[in-house]
């Protein structure tokens, strides 16, 4: 096949990152017979020097026309007075609003051999496989506010169609992989939880009927993600609840550099980008971890491509390098530690005939 997939490098590690991952796309397309023109833009601080704006006109039209989009990170001490009147992250809110894209998948597969580097003991992390899926447009974040000098409001407001979409999406994930979906709410005591639970209760009988669900509040998911985080398989919830729920989840892989995400709507194209920041601490020196933003292109195969065996290939060579205990310095043991362009060279490797 033939794809277009707009690479928007940003900031700090983005661009050392994002460089180390597009020869795996490419070896992936050799091997496979695919065509990948790679277009890159500018988002973040680098845009805001370059064009004055965090997310200039041309990037996101390109975005648009793309099939895909492949990002690094955003950010960074140069950008960060806070009585700037533009800030890079504000390019990320806009470009993932401007595809419509309200569905962001987190997956958390704690590796065994990284399986250290979680704070939770080990032997609760082994088969740990969850990809948790938060709503992205709507709730609290997102509705009015209020502030006079006595109080503040802050309004949470869901429809209907915005829980649908969400849930059909994070069910669609769960058919193909155990088949069982776990919704997030607090139905218990706000009216938006009540028509979550109602809501997907709903589609889940009237669409995927194969699909077992299982309701959780979130106050005691926020506990059993951690004692118990082997019975997941998709999560499903509302945007701040997912807020939350991910960062915790997040800690269950170790390392911020294992992590990737997509983001998803409607259409085909999706935001790729691992999950952590742009870690101007150690920019520029060759040493970041590659693995989250190989693992998002990962994702761009499988989700805005199609192409699940090449998803795959591309996983479990990770997975492997991984065995081989090829780590960058976020994971390895003093004086062990391999570059950024190594543990990529190391990937390719292992990509298999
Ligand atoms: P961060 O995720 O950039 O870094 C946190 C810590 O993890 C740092 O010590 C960093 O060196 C380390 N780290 C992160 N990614 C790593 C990798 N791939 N390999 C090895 N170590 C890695 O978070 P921080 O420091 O809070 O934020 C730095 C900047 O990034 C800020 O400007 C922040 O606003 C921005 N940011 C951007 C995000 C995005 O683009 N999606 C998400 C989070 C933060
Ligand atoms: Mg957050």
């Amino acid at each position: 096949m033939h794809a277009d997939i707009v690479v928007l490098p940003g900031d700090g590690i983005g661009p050392e990152i994002v460089s180390a991952t597009l020869p795996v796309l490419e070896t992936i397309a050799r091997r496979h017979g695919h065509a990948f023109a790679f277009r890159e833009h500018d988002i973040g601080g680098i845009a805001i020097d370059r064009h004055g704006e965090p997310l200039p006109a041309t990037t996101l039209e390109a975005a648009k026309q793309a099939d895909a989009v492949l990002l690094g990170a955003v950010g960074g001490p140069k950008w960060s007075d806070p009585n700037a009147k533009v800030r890079p992250e504000q390019g990320l809110l806009a470009i993932r609003k401007g595809l419509g894209l309200f569905a962001n998948l987190r997956p958390v597969r704690p590796h065994p051999a990284a399986l250290g580097a979680s704070p939770i003991k080990p032997e609760l992390l082994e088969g740990v496989d969850i990809v948790v899926v938060r709503e992205l447009t709507g709730g609290i974040y997102f509705g009015d506010k209020t502030r006079s000098d006595t109080d503040a409001t802050d309004l949470c407001r869901y429809t209907v169609a915005e829980i649908e979409r969400v849930v059909r999406s994070a069910a669609t994930l769960a058919r193909s992989r155990r088949g069982h979906l776990t919704s997030v709410d607090k139905a218990n005591v706000l009216e938006t939880s009540r028509l979550w639970r109602d809501v997907t209760t709903r589609v889940m009988r009237e669409e995927f009927a194969d699909v077992t669900v299982e309701h959780q509040l979130v106050d005691s998911m926020a506990m059993h993600l951690l004692s118990k985080p082997r019975a997941y398989d998709v999560v499903v919830t509302e945007n701040m609840f997912g807020d939350i729920l991910t960062d915790e989840a997040s800690m269950l892989a170790g390392s911020l550099g294992l992590l990737a995400s997509a983001s998803l709507g409607a259409g085909k194209v999706g935001i790729y980008e691992p999950i952590h920041g742009s870690a101007p601490d150690i920019a520029g020196k060759g040493i970041a971890n590659p693995y989250a933003t190989i693992l998002s292109a990962a994702l761009l195969l499988r989700h805005s491509l199609g192409l699940e065996e090449e998803a795959q290939a591309v996983e479990h060579a990770v997975d492997r390098a991984l065995d081989d205990r090829v780590f960058t310095a976020d994971l390895a043991a003093p004086g062990q530690a391999v570059s950024t362009a190594d543990a990529a060279q190391a990937v390719i490797d292992r990509l298999g005939a």
